[in-house]
């Protein structure tokens, strides 16, 4: 395998960064996770534009131009001969002498990019299945909308979230509502099929699986509320799926181990999970 570090491609095992990234240090960096499918890139242009947009919040400049980020995506999935997989991307404000404080002008963001295979047929033998997640209080910063590489919390949720035999975890806020998941965020579909996701103005991660979803629902007719949910909700709803670029539409069958519905994976988030690959871009 290949990957892309700072202008060179190089072999993975050989692919480092320096000790003083603040990245590696502080967590000052971003990052995308794209799909791959066909050997094409799913909602490039969504990713991009929040990779852009994570950068300008934490006032890290682009590191390449935007078209020559491109082409390092294509020539890392091209070495790598994914057809079906993921594309990573991280930038971070660089290499510099420890300190809190921003680095001189002039010290250039890092950027590296890798691409790996992904077995389909795992993903979607589990998207039929169905899923089962925890729920964990979200003990995360507040600016959860920049996709930062601080994913600590994130990571001692999943881990919390397999030690108990789930897949996923839910983060919840003070009132009880869901937030989203540690990688991905939430959804329900009520009673009344109407599907309902958290709004992604504050204190969640704008999915870009998210918006696309939304377009299709709204494509198909079905009625969508954005607004937040509680676990309660969630426990009593029809159907629930998690949306992730690593995950398409995956639905929930058990929260804390009480099945939803009936326990099995249901038909609408099946639907859209089938449809998902003909309106994304
Ligand atoms: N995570 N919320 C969080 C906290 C996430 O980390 C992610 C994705 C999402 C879904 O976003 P999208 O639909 O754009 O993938 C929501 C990626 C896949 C990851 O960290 O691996």
């Amino acid at each position: 395998r290949i990957a892309y570090v700072n202008g060179l491609y190089v072999p993975l095992r050989e692919a480092c960064v320096h000790v003083e990234d603040r990245g590696f240090q502080f967590a000052d960096g971003v990052y995308e996770v794209c799909e791959v499918h066909r050997g094409r890139m799913i909602d490039e242009t969504r990713h991009l534009e929040r990779l852009k947009r994570s950068l300008r919040e934490l006032r890290i400049a682009m590191p390449v131009a935007e078209s020559a980020l491109k082409v390092v995506l294509r020539e890392t999935i091209r070495r790598n001969r994914v057809v079906e997989g993921l594309v990573y991307m991280q930038v971070t404000r660089g290499a510099a002498r420890r300190d809190f404080v921003f680095p001189a002008e002039g010290t250039l963001p890092s950027l590296i990019v890798i691409a790996r295979q992904t077995d389909r047929q795992k993903a979607d033998a589990a998207a039929a299945a169905g899923i089962s997640v925890i729920t964990t209080p979200d003990n995360r910063w507040e600016r959860v909308d920049v996709k930062s590489v601080s994913l600590l919390p994130n990571a001692l949720a999943r881990q919390k979230a397999k030690e108990q035999g789930a897949r996923e975890a839910w983060f919840f806020d003070e009132e009880g509502y869901v937030t989203e998941g540690a990688a991905s965020n939430a959804w329900i579909i009520t009673p009344e099929r109407t599907l309902v996701t958290r709004p992604a103005e504050f204190g969640i991660l704008r999915g870009v699986t998210r918006t696309t979803l939304l377009d299709l629902a709204r494509r198909e007719g079905l009625t969508v509320v954005e607004r937040p949910f509680t676990v309660a909700e969630a426990r009593a709803a029809q159907e629930a799926f998690i949306t992730a670029a690593t995950a398409v539409i995956t639905p929930v069958i058990r929260i804390d181990g009480a099945p939803v519905g009936d326990g099995r994976p249901g038909p609408l988030a099946a639907r859209l999970r089938a449809a998902f690959h003909e309106v994304a871009e």
